[in-house]
């Protein structure tokens, strides 16, 4: 078996924290043991760098966007590598590939009759990236709770609403591709209703910090739709036949690892756009909880209060910061974080009790065996249960890492 491995790629409005080290260290935890078990792996992160949202981080700083991107992209790699991430490939959508492959990806879609010109008139939240129509919003934002800006211009979209049944179809099929099964319900939930088309440009007189559509250079391509075929662009995909033949070769195995705050662009905008382009659809889409601060409120860049996993990891050990994100938290519900939490864990488990029983069991051995492990204790019925535990265990734990219960693992 092959393993792809991705997480998302990270808008670079802000430097990675406990959040999207989560994210990034779960993969690399998986993408690990994947390769213990001989499988040949290959992992995925990167950052988002087109935009409204990185347009005005460029502009809070006075910089050109390229420059922006660039800064920030250095910076998550070096934070990246000393936090030990064994990614293959760090994907930026700024690379010149990955920015043919989107624009020819928009010329077939425009020529297959899918993508088409109409008058938008509706609600953009920035912070999300994401358009909105009226009946979306709740008291006045996006449902998310994110200030939302209204537009009304002349843009191009793709026609989603065309692959609502199949995409219906495909998760019912296929038990495995949305998990866990909860995020699946709300996927099936979601798609009860009638699905709109998906605006997929912003005219370059508002934004021109995007790709430009190839068949209207008056417009940038709109963020998600650049973002998302990052995965494929990645491994080669519509790049000549070696490339192809490399995309073919991972693609079947991806397993995409996402919050579930950007659940339904994955699980609807980027199933359907894999329908309309005839490729076939990866293999699962996980949406993992979030890590809420004390006060219950999701961790963000774009909201205060923030962890840097760097500071934190040079302060307690690398090792044990990721002992307690995957330990912590059941991977697919949201978790608290705090200072305190983590201590407690970390003392109680791995001081009190893994420590304490290292540090007994070597002084008992000490004391009354003279410093050497006894022969044989095979007459014990401890030892008979320990060795019974020691032929399931690697069994179950390779059970569990395939079932990306990493919690279960350990
Ligand atoms: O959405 N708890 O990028 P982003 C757990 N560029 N995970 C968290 C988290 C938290 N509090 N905060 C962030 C984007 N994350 C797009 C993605 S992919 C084609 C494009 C993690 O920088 C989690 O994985 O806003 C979440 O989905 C992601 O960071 C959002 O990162
Ligand atoms: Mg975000």
């Amino acid at each position: 078996m092959s393993f792809y491995i991705t997480t998302p790629i990270y808008y670079v409005n802000g430097l990675p924290h406990l959040g999207t080290y989560y994210t990034t260290t779960i993969a690399d935890i998986l993408a690990r043991y994947h390769r213990l078990f001989g499988e040949e792996t290959l992992f995925l992160t990167g950052t988002d760098e087109h935009g409204q949202k990185i347009a005005e981080a460029a502009k809070a700083r006075g910089i050109e966007p390229q420059q922006h991107v660039d800064e920030l992209a250095a910076v998550f790699q070096q934070i990246w590598g000393r936090l030990n991430i064994s990614h293959d490939i760090f994907m930026r959508t700024t690379f010149p590939y990955h920015k043919q492959v989107v624009q020819d990806s928009l010329q077939r879609l425009h020529d297959k009759g899918d993508i088409y010109f109409a008058e938008y008139e509706g609600w953009y939240s920035v912070s999300e990236e994401v358009f909105y129509t009226e009946k979306d919003l709740v008291s006045g934002k996006s449902p998310a709770g994110k200030d939302v800006q209204r537009v009304v211009e002349g843009n191009y979209f793709f026609r989603m609403s065309c692959y609502q049944q199949q995409l219906l179809d495909y998760i019912q099929a296929n038990p495995e591709y949305i998990q866990p099964e909860g995020k699946r319900s709300e996927i099936l939930g979601f798609l009860r209703s009638p699905l709109t088309d998906l605006c997929i440009s912003r005219p370059k007189s508002r934004l021109s910090w995007g790709i430009p559509l190839p068949f209207d250079l008056q417009y940038v391509t709109y963020v998600w739709f650049d973002a998302l075929l990052n995965y494929i662009s990645a491994i080669g995909y519509g790049q000549g036949p070696e490339r192809q033949s490399n995309f073919e070769k991972w693609w079947s195995h991806a397993v995409h690892l996402i919050g579930k705050d950007i659940l339904t662009t994955h699980a609807v905008y980027w199933s359907t756009m894999l329908f309309a382009m005839d490729i076939p659809l990866p293999k699962t889409i996980f949406a993992h909880g979030w890590i809420l601060n004390a006060d219950g409120g999701k961790m963000s860049k774009s909201e205060g209060a923030v962890t840097s996993p760097v500071e934190l990891s040079e302060l307690i050990g690398g090792d044990m910061l990721r002992y307690y994100v995957a330990r912590d938290m059941v991977f697919g519900n949201d978790g608290n974080y705090s200072n305190e939490l983590l201590c407690a864990r970390l003392n109680s488990e791995l001081a009190n009790n893994l420590g304490n029983l290292a540090s007994r069991s070597i002084a008992l051995i000490e004391k009354y065996f003279d410093g050497v492990v006894p022969a044989s204790t095979a007459h014990l019925e401890a030892t008979q249960r320990l060795r019974d535990l020691k032929k399931h265990v690697p069994s179950l734990v390779k059970q569990s890492i395939e079932q990306l219960a990493p919690q279960q693992a350990i």
